[in-house]
């Protein structure tokens, strides 16, 4: 794929190469994303980051991967603070801000909106989620998150728990580890909230050798399982108060659970936020301070990750260490005390792993 210029709308434009390409700038972007260096590549570039759905990593971590690369953000949060809401279309309001900006990342409630804001424009369009669509860089910082914990990516056994129909998290997922090879998915949920038909036909039609596996029981699904990547139940899908309750808590996750039926050496992501109400608990917090529980890990490597798409549509990788010099304000050595032997994670490069 030719990045320079390009959208980023869903991971089924992607090849296998272009997901090793940009894990590779994302490594070359980590003496950054870790405030070891700055460089100031994107001075005087904007990005629009329109938001018109509630979100706090994608949002925050496009914004500051945009600005360590040195460009500003102007964010657009709440679809009542648009234009919109006066009977604007999206066809417009994507037109107006690609005069004002160099980039737009879009996060819409509606499957296919982000797509609609970049048929208007020339300038790129990041998808940040678009209803239970894609959420393509959470796949991307996911899959990167594998290559840096795993010794394999092709073999391995994932176990996807809760809502895979709604969860666009997943499926972005799904679709670039079919990518790989001989993957075994173990899709663990209700039969009302199972991945969708299509994305396990996309995965099937791959002929990677891969296998699925649905079930209902955590246990069933988990015992096997090199990875466990949990998704929260998704409250604003449902017609009714009601009809969520009945899936609520369905799946909860502890440290016990994880000693009894897990291998000792399972690693636990959520794309989070992780719903830490009594009632869905879906992923205890007994579990901070486990090596296994990966998703504070996961959710740095957002940094890199955005920062490689943005270096890539915009055409500067190869600039990147030309502007760059020694971060000089305060950096703690570890950002998080509940891992207070590890340095800070972003340090470690990825080892490239796969087996071609
Ligand atoms: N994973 C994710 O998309 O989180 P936010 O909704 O907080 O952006």
């Amino acid at each position: 794929m030719d990045f320079k210029g390009a959208d980023i709308l869903s991971v089924n434009d992607l090849t296998l190469e272009d997901v090793k390409h940009i894990m590779e700038v994302a490594d070359e972007m980590l003496p950054y994303a870790s405030r070891e260096r700055i460089t100031r590549v994107l001075e005087g570039a904007v990005l629009a980051n329109i938001f018109f759905q509630p979100s706090t990593r994608t949002r925050v971590s496009f914004g500051s991967a945009f600005n360590r690369l040195g460009g500003a953000v102007r964010d657009i949060i709440g679809v009542s603070f648009s234009s919109i809401v006066k009977g604007e279309s999206i066809h417009d309001t994507s037109r107006v801000i690609s005069g004002y900006a160099d980039v737009m990342t879009v996060r819409d409630p509606k499957e296919g909106a982000v797509k609609e804001f970049a048929d208007a424009t020339q300038i790129p369009v990041i998808n940040g989620g678009d209803g239970p669509g894609e959420h393509p860089t959470q796949g991307l910082l996911d899959i990167y998150t594998l290559y840096r914990e795993l010794a394999q990516i092709d073999g391995m056994t994932i176990a996807m728990i809760g809502d895979l129909k709604n969860g666009r998290t997943v499926h972005s997922l799904s679709k670039l580890l079919a990518l790989h090879k001989n993957i075994r998915f173990k899709f663990i949920a209700p039969p009302k909230l199972q991945m969708p038909h299509e994305t396990c036909e996309y995965i099937m039609d791959k002929n990677h050798n891969h296998k699925i596996v649905t079930v209902k029981d955590l246990a069933e699904g988990i015992n096997d399982a090199d990875v466990i990547y949990d998704t929260r139940i998704q409250e604003q899908c449902f017609e009714s108060e009601a009809e969520f309750q009945h899936f609520q808590g369905m799946y909860k996750i502890n440290r016990n659970i994880v000693k009894k039926h897990c291998k000792k050496t399972v690693l636990i992501l959520h794309p989070l936020p992780r719903d830490s109400r009594p009632e869905s608990n879906e992923l205890d917090h007994d579990l901070n301070g486990l090596r296994n529980l990966g998703i504070f890990r996961q959710t740095d490597n957002g940094i890199p990750i955005r920062m490689a798409i943005f270096a890539l549509v915009l055409g500067v990788v190869d600039k990147v260490h030309k502007s760059s010099r020694q971060v000089e304000w305060f950096v703690p050595k570890q950002i998080d005390p509940e891992y207070p032997e590890e340095m800070r994670t972003l340090l470690v490069k990825t080892d490239k792993k796969t087996s071609d």
